[in-house]
């Protein structure tokens, strides 16, 4: 089993993002979490594709954009040109689903949707073929911080399902309240990459949380669902 840990800059130093991503890359971070808020499908504003740019020269890590935004479109292709390589978005804020994943593949991005605690998981029926990811939120969106909401934990394991009956190498990561307590947890459950912005921007020692949560996963057994 391959484990990726993406730090979500939501939690880093905004005055000094370059050498925030630079710090968490040399810590071992496997991804950086990029998150994308437009103060209208979620209650905070964020950062945007000049924000991505300007990191970009500074970590060769892929760059995962999660996009908190309503419309979706129009700003993908500024956010591929900006050197994302990841980019998911919450169907519900999409008027075209298939329409939105096509965008993020013809510019060179890998796509995936993403599931607010209660959203349904029927909006993966006619789109997993098409995904590289399915990203599940154990938080509602808008704020780093929370609470992990431990009724995200038997969704996690049934998109596992799904993902092991379509034969297809689809990453499943999980986003919000993620801490080196409850990541073999939610590992068990079936998730592959696990979003950490607090638990790791929060601690004094960015290398040695990642290395405590890789250990964490080290011990969690592989069986599956
Ligand atoms: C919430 C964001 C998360 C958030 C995670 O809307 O999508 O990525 O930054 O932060 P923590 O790990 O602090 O819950
Ligand atoms: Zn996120």
């Amino acid at each position: 089993m391959t484990y990726r840990i993406a730090p979500s800059i939501l939690s880093a130093d905004f005055a000094r993002l370059g050498e925030e991503v630079r710090a968490v890359a040399q810590a071992g971070a496997d991804l950086i979490h990029f998150d994308v808020m437009d103060n209208h499908y979620v209650p905070n504003l964020t950062i945007g594709p000049l924000v991505c740019a300007a990191i970009r020269p500074h970590v060769s890590l892929p760059i995962d954009v999660h996009l908190m935004v309503k419309p979706v479109d129009r700003i993908v292709p500024d956010f591929a040109k900006a050197g994302a390589n990841i980019i998911t978005f919450h169907p519900e804020a999409s008027e075209h689903i298939d329409r939105t994943l096509a965008l993020i593949k013809e510019h060179g991005c890998r796509a995936g949707l993403v599931f607010n605690p209660a959203t349904p998981l029927a909006w993966l029926d006619h789109t997993l073929d098409k995904l590289d990811l399915v990203l599940l939120m154990s938080v509602n969106p808008g704020f780093g911080g929370q609470q992990f909401i431990p009724s995200v934990l038997p969704k996690i394991a049934e998109v596992r399902r799904r993902i092991a009956a379509s034969g297809r190498d689809v990453w499943l990561e999980v986003d919000g309240g993620v801490k080196t307590e409850n990541i073999a947890e939610v590992a068990a459950a079936g998730a592959d990459t696990f979003v950490a912005g607090s638990a790791i921007f929060g601690s004094k020692d960015y290398a040695a949380t990642i290395r405590d949560m890789r250990s964490r996963l080290a011990a969690v057994p592989r069986a599956r669902a």
